[in-house]
């Protein structure tokens, strides 16, 4: 089978590749993201497989089909960047990889709680200029502080077993309570308790609409002052301009991120040389106590791998007839 790899970087290719041994698909890669300008790069392919800023909405969709594409093999767990309801109209499948290093996620996203709090990002460019003042590096013990986590599943749940280790108290929403967490003793609370008890929020839950600007001026007005807020989620589930603003008034005191509501037109490329068009991104970089990553929460080399051997083992179930790891409007709208 033929396979069009949007997207393509050169740890995508070295990845696909090796796992490809086991299969001998015709691997095709383009740099280009798909999206409308590019989409006829598709031709002759019968899959193609894309990553997170790719855009598959539904003119996409309408015309991969008319170039003969079958499959969308997402090589990722998120799925918000494509219109599965115009997928199931035009008969097209769509696969996804659904977990391929939760610890990964889980373990940046402890990372930026832990760099945010003793200012580490800010104490490594003193030292490096023999500016070895503490004035401003004072953190708070993490051991016995109210810690929220906002989604329950593969990520949140070793989060919270992380947060555990360190004695946070924790505290979790999720529409679907996850029983390790529950046995780990979490208390599943609602939102609103979450905004009100807890001194870090951490954001774990997919982008659907029902939670699109899930943090917003309204959610922010509930929070502890000073309040650590991490999303290694998708962007779009924080209204960015209302969490400029809770920045600026104190509210929030620390801000980590690895993830962008826009981050399709910055992320993954080199941009050092280029002058940043989007100005409420560059107001984010601003601020001494915000940590922004660009989406590299998944990036370990076991994740890579993982992911390229399931988007492979995916195709492969998918030409068999035996199809695995679909994702449907059903499972979308289930939650
Ligand atoms: P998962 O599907 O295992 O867990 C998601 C959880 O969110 C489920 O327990 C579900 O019940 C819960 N949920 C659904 N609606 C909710 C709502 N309205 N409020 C609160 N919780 C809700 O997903 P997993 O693997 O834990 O991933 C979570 C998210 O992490 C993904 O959706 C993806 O967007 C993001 N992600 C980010 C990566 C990165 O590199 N930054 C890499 C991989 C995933």
């Amino acid at each position: 089978m033929k396979i069009a790899v949007f997207n393509n970087k050169p740890y995508v290719e070295r990845f696909f590749y090796r796992a490809n041994a086991g299969f001998e698909y015709e691997l095709t890669f383009f740099d280009e993201r798909l999206c409308n300008e590019s989409v006829e790069l598709a031709a002759g392919s019968e899959a193609v497989c894309i990553f997170v800023n790719d855009v598959a909405d539904g003119p996409v969709l309408t015309r991969l089909s008319e170039l003969g594409v079958r499959l969308i093999a997402l090589r990722c767990a998120g799925f918000n960047n494509v219109d599965l309801e115009a997928a199931e109209k035009l008969q097209m499948c769509v696969v996804r990889v659904p977990a391929y290093s939760p610890y990964a996620v889980a373990e940046h996203t402890v990372g930026l709680m832990l760099a945010l709090n003793r200012r580490i990002h800010l104490a490594h460019s003193r030292v490096r200029e023999a500016n070895f003042s503490l004035e401003g590096l004072m953190g708070f013990d993490l051991h016995g502080t109210p810690a929220g986590v906002i989604g329950t599943g593969k990520i949140g749940e070793i989060v919270l077993q992380i947060l555990h280790g360190f004695g946070c108290e924790l505290f979790a929403y999720d529409p679907n309570p996850n029983p390790v967490c529950q046995q780990l003793g979490v208390r599943y609370v609602t939102l609103e308790e979450i905004y009100k008890k807890c001194y870090i929020i951490s954001l774990h839950c997919p982008l659907m609409p029902q939670t699109h600007h899930l943090i917003n001026a309204k959610a922010i007005e509930q929070m502890q002052d000073c309040v650590m807020l991490i999303n290694t989620s998708r962007g779009a589930l924080i209204d960015t301009r209302a969490v400029i603003d809770g920045l600026k008034s104190g509210r929030i005191g620390y801000l980590g991120l690895d993830v962008y509501e826009e981050e399709g037109d910055l992320f993954f490329e080199d941009l050092s040389n280029k002058i940043i068009q989007d100005d409420v991104f560059a107001r984010l970089l601003m601020f001494p106590n915000v940590i922004v990553t660009g989406h590299q929460a998944f990036f370990t080399h076991n994740a890579v791998e993982a992911i390229a051997e399931t988007t492979l083992a995916n195709i492969s179930a998918y030409e068999k007839g035996q199809c695995q790891n679909v994702v449907t409007c059903r499972e979308y709208k289930k939650h």
